[in-house]
């Protein structure tokens, strides 16, 4: 399970990101202790000189390209809301992949990003997406001074601002994001075309989950007027999505065309005639290069799958990769008997029950 809360930035490891040829990967950094990591909201309006220092130093604490160190110095509350998208991209995809031999640790990440396998693709497009998704809840909640509320032009939405309610900015933070990330410039190189096909598919996710939301006004429920806004899908949802992708992900090569002068990804020509994977891939279509390792071994990608817990109806055969798995019984306690009590509290006692545990051999 996820928590509700994500751990606090002063947690001994953060993650930080490093934009590396205009895509962004997520890598794990060690703080020192030293670096002021307050959360904006807990300084008062009267520290707002203050603040911009705290702001421009966060800036400096992510390992940006000199543009976008520029762009987040010109911007207050994004240092917070990069931060934030990482930790939801992190935390979503080891939710996603925790039955899956490759369980989205951090061990191994940098490696894995310098690949172009199925999982590569996962990690560009759940990064994308949080950083989307975070930057257009950041701007309706006020946390960012240079967006609000999504300000489509259109009427409803304008009526929807006069009740006070305000709907994710998704244009504004696919607009920046598209512009923080510098995709203009898409070289020949395969690899590149790939990560910046896969950013894509997570920037689309979250676009193709906005909900548009609606309220009635007026007397007795009559309904006299109606605002609506736009309202991005719960992180979960898209994660979800995405994994659905990477399971059906399609593995391409370059067809270049000379004589027009540009190249194309493609699919390899399917014998099965499969409707699903045309020549060309979808734009919601997760794209890879490589086919990936097993996972199963300590290597550079993971530290494979000894001692993982699995489930022995589930997916403890595949997790373990054919070595067996290890049956542990273990004690829970659990609250039991619960009765209320006059007035008014419950009482519970504390009940023991015995758990098997299944986890992967050596
Ligand atoms: C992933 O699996 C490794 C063992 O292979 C384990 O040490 C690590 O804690 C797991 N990470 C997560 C996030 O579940």
């Amino acid at each position: 399970m996820i928590p509700e809360v994500l751990p606090n930035p002063g947690d001994s490891v953060i993650l930080c990101m490093i934009f590396h040829n205009s895509s962004l990967l997520l890598l794990p950094f060690s703080l020192t202790g030293k670096e002021a990591l307050t959360h904006f909201p807990s300084l008062g309006p009267s520290s707002s000189a203050a603040q911009g220092k705290v702001h421009v130093k966060q800036c400096d604490l992510l390992k940006l390209s000199r543009k976008q160190k520029r762009l987040c110095r010109r911007e207050p509350g994004l240092a917070e809301t990069l931060r934030d998208a990482v930790r939801l991209g992190v935390m979503e995809c080891q939710y996603q992949f925790r039955s899956e031999r490759w369980n989205c640790s951090l061990e191994g990440r940098t490696s894995l990003l310098k690949r172009g396998f199925k999982e590569t693709a996962f990690l560009y497009a759940v990064s994308s997406a949080a950083l989307t998704h975070s930057l257009a809840r950041a701007c309706s909640a006020g946390r960012m001074e240079r967006c609000t509320c999504d300000d489509s032009p259109d009427l409803e939405n304008r009526q929807a601002w006069q009740w006070g309610v305000c709907g994710d900015n998704l244009k504004y933070s696919t607009k920046f994001l598209k512009k923080f990330l510098g995709q203009k410039r898409i070289g020949k190189d395969l690899r590149a075309k790939v990560d910046i096909h896969n950013t894509n598919v997570g920037i689309k996710a979250v676009k193709n989950g906005l909900k548009t939301t609606c309220k009635c006004h007026g007397v007795s429920g009559s309904c006299a007027v109606r605002t609506c806004w736009k309202q991005l899908s719960p992180f979960h949802e898209i994660g979800r999505v995405l994994k659905l992708r990477y399971d059906d992900a399609v593995k391409v090569f370059s067809s270049s065309n000379d004589a027009v002068g540009h190249s194309e990804l493609s699919a390899p020509q399917s014998h099965s005639h499969s409707p699903r994977h045309p020549p060309v891939p979808r734009s919601t279509d997760l794209v890879y290069v490589e086919d990936s390792p097993s996972f199963c071994r300590p290597s550079k990608y993971s530290l494979g799958t000894a001692g993982r817990i699995c489930s022995r109806e589930g997916n403890c055969d595949s997790m373990c990769c054919g070595r067996g798995y290890n049956t542990q019984s273990r004690m829970v306690t659990f609250s039991c008997h619960c009765q209320v009590q006059w007035c008014c509290y419950v009482e519970c006692q504390q009940c023991m029950q015995e758990e098997v545990v299944y986890s992967c051999k050596q």
